[in-house]
């Protein structure tokens, strides 16, 4: 498991949101119209991404974040929700200085073996922040689990993403890790 800088993910793009596109379950032609995604992504503030390699130098594993702010459209998508749900100081607490946690994924030959634990842990040990927030579907998945161990609570509950019909939740917890 390795930390990749813009031009090692860059070099890797394809390959690794094929294994978000797999390990969602997305269709297939979901892999171009996230590449652009990524791509923006790698320029944000606070940007870190962690990989992990399998015996034949295949990703395993892919996990990346950056600092959430303003104007992005994730933040303004959870500021709606928490705005409706939360008092002031609440919404302010959480997206004053946080990191959003925007993708982690494991091949599904790979799950289960801790690996989604360990990427996490090393992403968020040098993430900036006084918070880290993440947005997952509702359901009793694995990624729910490990969310649970790793002390994420509840931020939000059954909201609604903009053009998409899935509900999801809202978690977050303090950083560092180990306070
Ligand atoms: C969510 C995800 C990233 C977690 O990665 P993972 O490597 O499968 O998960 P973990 O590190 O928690 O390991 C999973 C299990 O192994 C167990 N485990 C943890 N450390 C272990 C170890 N050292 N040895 C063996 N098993 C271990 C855990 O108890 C956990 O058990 P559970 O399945 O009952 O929860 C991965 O399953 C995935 O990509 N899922 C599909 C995509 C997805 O949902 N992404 C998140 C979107 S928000």
């Amino acid at each position: 498991m390795v930390e990749l800088s813009t031009e090692e993910l860059r070099a890797r793009l394809p390959e690794a949101v094929r294994l978000y596109v797999t390990a969602m379950g997305y269709p297939s032609w979901t892999t171009q119209q996230r590449i652009p995604v990524w791509s923006a992504h790698m320029s944000r503030s606070g940007w870190r991404c962690v990989a992990a390699f399998n015996d034949r130098d295949e990703l395993s594993g892919i996990g990346y974040g950056y600092s959430g702010d303003a104007g992005q459209w994730w933040h303004e998508q959870v500021r709606r929700g928490m705005q409706e749900h939360l008092p002031p100081d609440q919404v302010k607490g959480w997206l004053d200085d946080y990191f959003e946690l925007t993708e982690l994924h494991v091949h599904p030959e790979a799950q289960g073996h801790g690996l989604g634990r360990s990427m996490l842990r090393t992403l968020l040990s040098t993430a900036p922040g006084a918070n880290v927030l993440l947005s997952t579907p509702e359901g009793p998945t694995r990624a729910w689990r490990l969310y649970r161990r790793m002390g994420f609570t509840d931020i939000l509950r059954n909201h609604r993403f903009m053009g998409d019909p899935r509900p999801f939740a809202v978690l977050g917890r303090s950083l560092p890790l180990d306070t």
